[in-house]
């Protein structure tokens, strides 16, 4: 099933996400349901808050980027009730965008490398450190838990000129090429 992505306005996308536990009724169903909405949108990472659940799940799938960086090949999995144990390295900047935010792309500075435990789709335990863009994607995907979106940090001058667009994506104006909407 393909979900709706919940547009940048909608309050839950600022709501601070809950852990789930082991048993959460269809957890492989939504899984699967993520991956597929995320395909559908040509997105990398999804994060349960964007289609309306406002719990501790994201999904990645890197794949298509591996093109322009092949270390990407392959890098596609589960966060489960993840949790960012240190974020160390330099700050720097990349572009980056949100399946929630259409039509906007901006740099964000964000350390190149972050340390996380998480449970896979399995329920398996896992930490792992990663850095480069495997890192970004996570830490972007990672804020939605918290209620945090990427064009919260970037510099007040930007946010000032991306205004106009915001407030026009908080009332659904605003072309997509896959199904949105505002939760109210
Ligand atoms: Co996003």
């Amino acid at each position: 099933m393909i979900y709706p992505v919940v547009l940048f306005g909608s309050p839950l996308l600022r709501k601070v996400s809950k852990n789930i536990e082991k048993d959460y009724a269809k957890l492989d169903k939504l899984i699967e349901d993520m991956f597929e909405t995320m395909v559908v949108s040509d997105g990398v990472g999804l994060a349960a808050p964007q289609i309306g659940k406002s719990i501790r799940l994201f999904v990645i799938d890197a794949n298509p980027m591996a093109e322009d960086d092949a270390s990407l090949e392959g890098f596609k999995r589960v966060f489960i009730n993840a949790k960012i144990l240190e974020e160390t390295g330099e700050d720097w900047g990349f572009v980056e965008g949100c399946l929630s935010v259409p039509e906007i792309r901006e740099e964000v500075q964000r350390p190149s490398t972050v340390t996380i435990e998480y449970y896979d789709e399995n329920f398996e335990y896992k930490k792992e450190t990663f850095d480069g863009v495997k890192a970004r994607i996570i830490q972007h995907e990672y804020d939605h838990l918290d209620g945090v979106l990427f064009v919260d940090k970037v510099s007040p001058l930007k946010k000032k000129l991306l205004k106009g667009k915001l407030n026009n994506i908080a009332k659904g104006k605003v072309k997509a090429n896959y199904k949105t909407k505002i939760l109210k």
